[in-house]
């Protein structure tokens, strides 16, 4: 049975993959900032032992490593998917402020820090991949609109770590998948969103069960429709 390890699972595409895997007979690691108060999450339980929640907090580097000590299983799937936009970081003329550094840490170096700490259980396992939940709005040549520094400095910098990894991993026959989910209605996407979650994230594990041994895939930042994204 498929193992998969989620961040950010207790809401919106997070929730909506453990959702769908459960669905398909996978067993779910679902870590989220506040097990306790995942009642969503908590109503997915098959009953069966295949849903683990864990604490985890993106915002905290060692929370990665504590994780890693409580869960020993190969990790066939490793979705980092937690990530955050701030309205402070949005504008010019006041988006150079702390909030920019909260998100670097939750958008980028958390991810980082999962890989740094799960490497060793993906590669263990059946499939080996590890999805990185980016966004267009990191695109730098799909930027025409400005603004969202925070954000698009954030899922950039995301999709550098993510062709990193891509090379530092391959040796381990580890695919690294830098996915864009579309606009998608959740709380972050709001409700002019152009597809709801169940559409997005059915799409996603659609490419995602495709990049299973295909080392071409690795590395390359994609639309839900399987087409690459410019950087
Ligand atoms: N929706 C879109 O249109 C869209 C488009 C492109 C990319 N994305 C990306 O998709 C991912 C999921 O977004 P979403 O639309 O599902 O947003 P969402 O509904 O706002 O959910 C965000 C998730 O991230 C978690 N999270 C935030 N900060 C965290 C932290 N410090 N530690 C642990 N978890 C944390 C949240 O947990 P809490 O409940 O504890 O806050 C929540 O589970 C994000 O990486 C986002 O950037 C979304």
């Amino acid at each position: 049975m498929p193992h998969a390890l989620i961040t950010g699972a207790n809401r919106g595409l997070g929730l909506e993959h453990t959702r769908q895997l459960l669905e398909r007979g996978w067993t779910i690691t679902a870590a989220c900032r506040n097990p306790d108060a995942a009642d969503d999450l908590k109503a997915l339980d098959p009953g069966d032992g295949r849903l683990v929640l864990e604490t985890y907090d993106a915002m905290e580097l060692g929370s990665a490593a504590a994780l890693a000590q409580r869960v020993s299983a190969p990790i066939d799937l490793l979705f980092a998917n937690a990530g955050m936009m701030t309205r402070e970081t949005r504008s010019f003329g006041s988006a150079a402020n702390e909030r920019f550094m909260e998100e670097m840490r939750v958008n980028t170096l958390a991810p980082l820090a999962l890989v740094e700490a799960f490497a060793d259980q993906v590669a263990a396992s059946e499939m080996k991949v590890i999805a990185l939940q980016s966004s267009r709005m990191g695109s730098i040549s799909d930027n025409d609109s400005g603004g969202a520094y925070g954000y698009r400095a954030s899922k950039a910098a995301l999709n550098a770590v993510g062709k990193s990894l891509s090379i530092d991993l391959k040796d381990r026959d580890i695919v690294v998948l830098i996915l864009h989910p579309g606009w998608v209605r959740t709380d972050m996407g709001g409700p002019n969103g152009l597809m709801t979650a169940p559409e997005s994230v059915s799409a996603q594990l659609d490419l995602i069960a495709r990049a299973f041994k295909q080392p071409a895939m690795s590395g390359r930042f994609f639309h839900i429709s399987g087409e690459d994204l410019a950087w």
